[in-house]
């Protein structure tokens, strides 16, 4: 195939996953997703109004939204950890109905998702020990996700004794040993430094390629979802629906000073910007028609 085709079948398929479901290709379906709260004795709070879209199998896509907006609700929804209001939510085909099996979250709060009277190895193997696996091969998993997030030192070690980015390495170790298809993260890299950041990302983006598995990354921070996202999932001021679904189509290959100084990246954060901007002004594509001809629309 010459170099022509093969590039032209690749914008192909990316234009499809644009545009809507490409059958096999699918890993992550959100069919019409509403959650509403229903709080005893309070008004009920309504999260999502209304999410429709897929991820494909192997695609890093990120989802960014004003703060309050629903973000944390809709990975919960997707995770099988609350029950939704109206809507599906099909993982591989299977509709997901309580955690699914196939799929590892990695939340922001690394320090209480680890167990701190464990060591790094164990709070790795926990889950491993859950799904039934073989100790033998509990270690070898165990041995490569340390390997991944250059942990391999730390493993007899508390996370107690491990800087805030070294437990996140752990949770994220815990999460990729655990072989998912789907990785859920919500806001993992929210309370370490900016330099840890940014080393953090690099490994999501390396993992990503590494291991082949889809990611669905929520972040409140829009460079950080155009530097990482293949698609950035912009939401609306709650009860939520998709703004956009932004196309990022800057090199596969990115690091944190080539990137971050291309002019096209610059486009793009400038874009996502100002679609967070309109979003906290209320505004939204399902607003009534009085609104959505407003000149500021035009
Ligand atoms: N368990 C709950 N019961 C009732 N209301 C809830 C519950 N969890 C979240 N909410 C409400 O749902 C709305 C969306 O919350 P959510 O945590 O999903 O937003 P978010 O986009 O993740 O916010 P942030 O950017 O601050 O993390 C908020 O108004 C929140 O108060
Ligand atoms: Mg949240």
């Amino acid at each position: 195939m010459s170099i022509i085709q093969s590039v032209r079948l690749r914008s192909a398929a990316a234009d499809a996953t644009a545009a809507g479901r490409v059958g096999d290709d699918v890993a992550l379906d959100l069919r019409s997703v509403q959650k509403t709260y229903d709080t005893p004795g309070r008004p009920q709070v309504e999260a999502i109004r209304h999410l429709d879209f897929s991820i494909r199998r192997g695609e890093l896509v990120c989802v960014v939204g004003p703060s309050g907006a629903g973000k944390t609700t809709l990975l919960r929804s997707i995770a099988g950890l609350l029950d939704l209001t109206a809507g599906e939510v099909v993982l591989d085909g299977e509709v997901v109905a309580g955690p699914p099996q196939g799929m590892a979250v990695v939340f922001q709060e690394y320090g209480r998702s680890l167990f701190p009277w464990m060591t790094v190895r164990q709070n790795i193997e926990l889950p491993l020990k859950e799904k039934g696996i073989a100790k033998a091969e509990r270690h070898a998993k165990i041995d490569r996700a340390l390997e991944e997030v250059g942990l391999t030192e730390a493993a007899e070690q508390h996370p107690w004794q491990l800087s805030g980015g070294m437990q996140q390495r752990v949770a994220i170790a815990r999460a990729i040993a655990f072989e998912p298809s789907v990785l859920l993260m919500d806001e993992p890299f929210a309370a370490v430094d900016a330099q840890t950041r940014a080393e953090l990302e690099d490994l999501v983006r390396k993992l990503w390629k590494d291991l082949g598995v889809t990611v669905l990354f929520v972040t409140h921070d829009i460079d950080e979802a155009v530097y990482l996202g293949e698609r950035v999932i912009v939401l609306s001021n709650r009860p939520t629906v998709l703004m956009e679904d932004v196309r990022v189509d800057l090199p596969s290959e990115r690091d944190q000073l080539t990137t971050r100084s291309d002019a096209h990246f610059g486009e793009l954060r400038g874009h996502v910007y100002e679609l967070i901007q309109r979003a906290k002004r209320g505004d939204r594509p399902d607003a009534p028609p009085a609104a959505a001809s407003s000149p500021q629309e035009a």
